[in-house]
């Protein structure tokens, strides 16, 4: 009974997989507040030319460079498991696989991109990065990235995360970075923010404008983001392209994807080199899981907004709950964005890539059950994707059908535990977004390209 599915350090891909090859139609562009598509250059003020280059490229197959597939090793080949205690514990016929993604330093899949990301930017002679954090995982990773590369790295960490977590910011200084709770008043967008809402918890939204401005305002200093934009969510691509070879080796092949979706990067990282097949024709269904409390993909529009809170983006075309959305603080810190990768928005608004949003309560149950049968501490994020493949296991022991479901074990939980301890004192909630919050907050969208 084979329980781990390893591969060597010579199977870590040699390129990352661009999905817009696949996709039907070509990505949406982004566009300025006029309404007119921007160009690439609009990107130069906080990214370097090479990942611009991978932001608008549509080339199916973009070389990893040695030196990123070098570090790359120190944890990938990341393992596939067989999740045979949890099938056990819920008496499925269904074959349940987990990529699991816990096994970098950081806890997380974030180090996959930060490391190309801190490569590229230093090829291109850059010496500061600044970044945004929410749960802690991302600024984390490029803490990690910044230091194997010898680049400064200052992180906004979303405000509530900050007091949540208090290791991972022990954990970011570990690696040399600079941390600071979001909103801070040593940007003008903190300010703002800090001027109409003293007590701001922080979002997403806020970090990335304070990051992006700092960033636009300093030659030595680039921004780097952690999800959302194409070139992410293309270095994630190791993961699937690994997992598809895994599979192969016990002759297998997934019916369901699942994974966690927060700007979508382990979703895209997963599920695009699986969409490569199903774009061929064959039968694979990829599924985001989001919670309730943020139902970007679920409940949000497919509207042009902005992917930071002040507005200092361009204009992105995504599933989206409004730039001022600030969603509650949840434990799966990582899933509070009002937005959605533009790739991921426009493949589910065409039908191509599926969205499932799951309460509070149902993760962490899902995350315990996990963690009593399988032994991994799940992060709070994750559980998400768990949930959702619990779902479709007990509906397969329900009717009898062998389902084969991979999730993506995004990353551990070992920071989280002071949000384990509030689910088992029953301190934790459900939470809905209300339908008026968001209709609200939509009324905010960019008027001239509402409906475009
Ligand atoms: C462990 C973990 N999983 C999932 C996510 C969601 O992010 P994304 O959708 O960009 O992969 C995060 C983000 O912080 C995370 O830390």
């Amino acid at each position: 009974m084979r329980t781990k599915i390893l591969l060597q350090e010579s199977d870590i891909p040699t390129h990352w997989y661009n999905v817009v090859a696949d996709m039907p139609n070509p990505p949406a562009p982004p566009m300025g507040p006029d309404g007119k598509p921007v160009g690439p250059e609009a990107l130069q003020a906080i990214f370097p030319d090479n990942i611009i280059e991978q932001e608008v490229s549509a080339e199916r197959w973009i070389p990893i460079p040695e030196e990123v597939r070098e570090i790359l090793q120190l944890w990938r080949p990341s393992p596939l498991y067989r999740a045979h205690r949890l099938e056990q514990a819920l008496g499925t016929p269904a074959r349940i696989y987990y990529k699991n993604e816990s096994v970098s330093p950081a806890g997380s899949h974030k180090p996959n991109t930060a490391v190309a990301q801190a490569y590229y930017n230093k090829v291109a002679g850059i010496k500061r990065l600044s970044t945004e954090t929410g749960a802690g995982q991302w600024g984390c990773a490029l803490a990690l990235a910044g230091q194997l590369f010898g680049i400064e790295v200052r992180v906004y960490m979303v405000k509530i995360s900050y007091e949540q977590k208090p290791y991972r910011r022990s954990m970011m200084q570990t690696w040399g970075a600079e941390v600071f709770a979001s909103p801070t008043d040593m940007t003008g967008s903190g300010r703002r923010i800090l001027a109409e809402y003293p007590d701001s918890p922080g979002s997403l939204g806020i970090a990335i404008s304070e990051a992006a401005e700092e960033a636009a305002g300093r030659k030595d200093t680039n921004y780097s983001l952690g999800s959302v934009l194409n070139h992410v969510l293309l270095h994630q691509t190791v993961i699937g392209q690994e997992a598809k070879q895994q599979l192969a080796l016990v002759g297998d092949y997934p019916d369901e994807i699942y994974a966690p979706c927060g700007g979508g990067s382990n979703f895209g990282g997963i599920a695009f080199p699986f969409f490569a097949d199903k774009a061929a024709g064959k039968n694979v269904r990829l599924i985001a899981v989001e919670p309730t409390s943020c139902p970007t993909l679920t409940r949000g529009p497919y509207a042009y907004d902005y992917g930071d809170a002040i507005g200092l983006t361009p204009l992105l075309k995504m599933h989206t709950l409004g730039h001022d959305f600030v969603p509650p603080g949840i434990h799966a810190g990582g899933l509070r964005y009002h937005g959605d990768s533009p790739l991921v928005s426009q493949l589910h608004y065409e039908g191509l890539v599926d969205a499932v949003a799951i309460p509070q309560l149902e993760t962490f149950e899902a995350g315990v059950l996990f963690a009593r049968t399988e032994g991994i501490v799940p992060a709070p994020e994750s559980s998400h994707a768990i949930a959702a493949a619990v779902r479709s296991a007990r509906e397969c022991a329900g009717s009898g059908e062998p389902r084969t479901i991979l999730f993506n074990l995004s990353g551990h939980g070992h920071f989280d535990m002071s949000a384990y301890d509030r689910y088992f004192n029953n301190e934790l909630e459900d939470y809905a977004f209300p339908a008026e919050a968001i209709e609200d907050s939509l009324s905010h969208l960019p008027g001239v390209l509402r409906n475009a």
